[in-house]
């Protein structure tokens, strides 16, 4: 068996020493794969005699390394490439690739912030179709046809009585059809209006809030609607509830907070007034109530609608709400 070892041994120093680059990984592979003449001359150690297994067994050794070395020194002598392997040299030492990691839109983070405070104050989460009827979006919320306010909506429509919801209010009546009170829901989604330049997109996101109870009081909205605030911007971020008219709410108002840009001083952004208006609120409607058949004597309650675009353009000073929507990783990779 020694024989056969420094045979073999001889043997493939030479056709080391002859081989190309392209016949290193078939040497490697026929003296010392696994199933390589190397390791078929070693099982037969097991048939040495006792005392000459040791020797032989460290003299194997001896020559596997000092093969496996000539072997290193060949592939590096040719040019490199992996030991047991083609392409190019490994360097370990090269610091890892990162992916590019995703995260999510900035609309998406602020809906989800908007949504996180309200189910905090118990409300409920409920999403509703964006192709809707006439009745929800407008009938039922007190604007009849003809009415002054369906103007302000820009609807696209789908047909004569389908449409594309021009509001997430229309959620307040499927909730109220198909529940009694209590209720304390938020519906938020998509929204559409035909309209588009530097504050409003054809699609938009919104969020509708309401809760109907017996002995609801505006002081509820405004305790509401300042705590979201509050949590929303700055602890102390100052609210201004305005006299506002929707048909679906009585009385109604518009909040604004403080300037977030200037703090109240006044400057480009709030237009010198030192407000921002950030949403839509007020008492639900006795004739919306009549709709959906709730008993205005005994039942009130307090409704609120808020745009997210907006919302995140106050809070992150953006001043183009087409950024939103034009997919620059450059804009978006800041949130
Ligand atoms: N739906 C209104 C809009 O899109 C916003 C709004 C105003 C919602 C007052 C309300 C509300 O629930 O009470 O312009």
């Amino acid at each position: 068996m020694e024989e056969e070892l420094l045979r073999l041994k001889a043997e493939a120093v030479a056709a080391l020493a002859a081989s190309g680059k392209d016949e290193l990984e078939p040497f490697r592979v026929k003296y010392l794969g696994r199933k390589g003449l190397f390791t078929s001359v070693m099982r037969q150690l097991g048939q040495a005699s006792a005392e000459d297994r040791p020797r032989l067994g460290k003299l194997a050794n001896d020559i596997r390394q000092e093969l496996e070395l000539t072997f290193a020194a060949r592939l590096e002598e040719l040019g490199g490439g992996n030991v047991g392997g083609s392409g190019p040299r490994l360097d370990l030492t090269l610091p890892g690739r990162t992916e590019p990691c995703g995260r999510p839109h900035p609309v998406t983070q602020v809906m989800e912030e908007v949504c996180g405070i309200f189910e905090g104050l118990g409300f409920t989460v409920a999403e509703g179709p964006d192709v809707e009827t006439d009745f929800y979006n407008f009938e039922a919320l007190n604007i009849p046809p003809h009415h002054p306010a369906r103007d302000m909506h820009d609807t696209f429509y789908v047909s004569d009585s389908l449409l594309l919801r021009t509001h997430t209010s229309p959620m307040q009546i499927r909730a109220m059809t198909e529940q009694q009170p209590p209720l304390r829901m938020i519906a938020p989604g998509k929204v559409y209006r035909c309209d588009s330049d530097i504050t409003h997109t054809p699609m938009f996101h919104q969020v509708e809030g309401f809760l109907v109870d017996r002995k609801v009081s505006f002081a509820d909205l405004k305790g509401v609607l300042s705590v979201f605030i509050a949590k929303m911007f700055h602890s102390d971020t100052a609210i201004r509830f305005r006299p506002s008219f929707f048909p679906f709410t009585e009385p109604s108002a518009e909040v604004d907070i403080g300037c977030v840009i200037c703090g109240g001083k006044g400057c480009r952004v709030c237009k010198q007034t030192g407000w921002l208006e950030i949403l839509g609120a007020g008492m639900i409607d006795p004739a919306v109530f009549a709709k959906v058949g709730y008993d205005s004597e005994q039942y009130s309650g307090f409704a609120f609608g808020l745009g997210i675009e907006r919302i995140a353009m106050l809070k992150y000073g953006i001043t183009d709400i087409r950024l939103y929507y034009e997919n620059d990783l450059r804009f978006l990779s800041q949130f």
